[in-house]
């Protein structure tokens, strides 16, 4: 691992965390219901911490002379996070968090192990930081799919 793969991982990452503010933004917005408000509170909540990882990225990409993606490049692949059709369907919308979320934990365990190799503990930190965030993040949307299990 060099430090071109850590610059390519907060790059992409930069992406995913847009393309996840859009979707969360959306079935905030969307979804409808008694059992939805808690979701959609939830949603929102993330989408400040969401951004914020955003900027760190984007910050640090500065920092190591690389810069953060416009939207010309930008490439969707949250397939499963689209609002759904029947907009009571609070379930599918816990499920594409679900994958979502796993999907950032992953980037960002790939992006703790490049920049180890590399030699950059600085973004080392800021991947075990955001990891820590995503954890959370999953963690709660747990326990909606628990809730929504048992009814
Ligand atoms: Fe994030
Ligand atoms: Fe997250």
């Amino acid at each position: 691992m060099t430090s071109k793969d850590v610059v390519d991982i907060l790059q992409r990452a930069y992406q995913d965390e847009f393309e996840t503010i859009m979707n969360y933004q959306t079935n905030a917005i969307v979804l409808d219901g008694v059992h939805a408000e808690e979701v959609k509170q939830n949603l929102q909540d993330d989408i400040q911490e969401e951004l914020d990882h955003a900027n760190q990225i984007g910050l640090r990409l500065k920092q190591l002379d690389a810069r953060p993606p416009g939207s010309a490049e930008f490439d969707a692949r949250q397939n499963t996070l689209q609002p759904p059709e029947d907009t009571t369907d609070v379930y599918s919308v816990i499920q594409g968090v679900l994958d979502v979320e796993n999907d950032a934990i992953e980037t960002y365990r790939s992006l703790v192990e490049a920049a180890r190799e590399a030699n950059d503990p600085v973004t080392e930190d800021l991947a075990v930081t955001i990891l820590t965030d995503e954890e959370a993040h999953r963690t709660e949307f747990r326990g909606f799919e628990k809730e929504y299990q048992d009814d």
